[in-house]
């Protein structure tokens, strides 16, 4: 089995990714960190900075293509993979695609203190590529579920628990990825 999941930054892409690999059996792969390390960079900010955002796109490439052949697995992708249809069609392969989508304003909830996103620097530019991006995810997912609830607390100051409607939201994917 090989679940992608894509969706918006802040959509709890990598928050699900871990948990659903846990629940099913399968091993959890962030694409980020693979794009991380091919590029010798410290952080995704510093690729965008220094090597602009293309070099980090064809990165995206390249990784994507490393993975088709990958099974039993949840792919965490980032926001962007819908911008190159190459990414979606190595990734797809014998995989079902799951669209998080959490809404705008909760996303920026989320982001309120974030240094790390390139793209959330700049929130009117944020803005303009979720309304664009939107149609993109739907267009690749088979599956699509709401991530617009609160996804976890902090009971003792360190590990962070999943509130009740996460756990429904982890039941949801679950149950439609056997339904495609
Ligand atoms: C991006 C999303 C980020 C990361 C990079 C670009 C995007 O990943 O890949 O900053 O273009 O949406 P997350 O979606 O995991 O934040």
């Amino acid at each position: 089995m090989k679940i992608i999941l894509i969706g918006f930054m802040g959509a709890g892409k990598s928050f699900f990714a871990k948990r659903l690999a846990e629940r099913l059996g399968l091993e959890s792969i962030e694409m980020d960190k693979l794009v991380l390390e091919k590029s010798g960079r410290a952080n995704i900010k510093e690729i965008f900075e220094k090597d602009g955002e293309i070099k980090f796109r064809e990165l995206e490439i390249e990784i994507a293509k490393e993975l088709q052949e990958k099974n039993d697995v949840v792919i965490d992708t980032g926001g962007g993979v819908v911008l190159n249809k190459i990414i979606l069609d190595y990734l797809k392969k014998d995989g079902v695609v799951v669209f998080l989508n959490s809404s705008l304003e909760i996303i920026e909830k989320r982001f309120q203190d974030d240094k790390t996103r390139p793209l959330w620097q700049d929130k009117e530019k944020f803005r303009q590529l979720h309304k664009w991006r939107l149609p993109l995810y739907q267009q690749y997912a088979d599956v699509e579920v709401d991530t617009s609830w609160p996804l976890f607390f902090i009971p003792n100051g360190k590990s962070h628990e999943m509130t009740p409607e996460a756990e429904k939201i982890l039941e949801e994917i679950t149950k439609k990825i056997t339904l495609v």
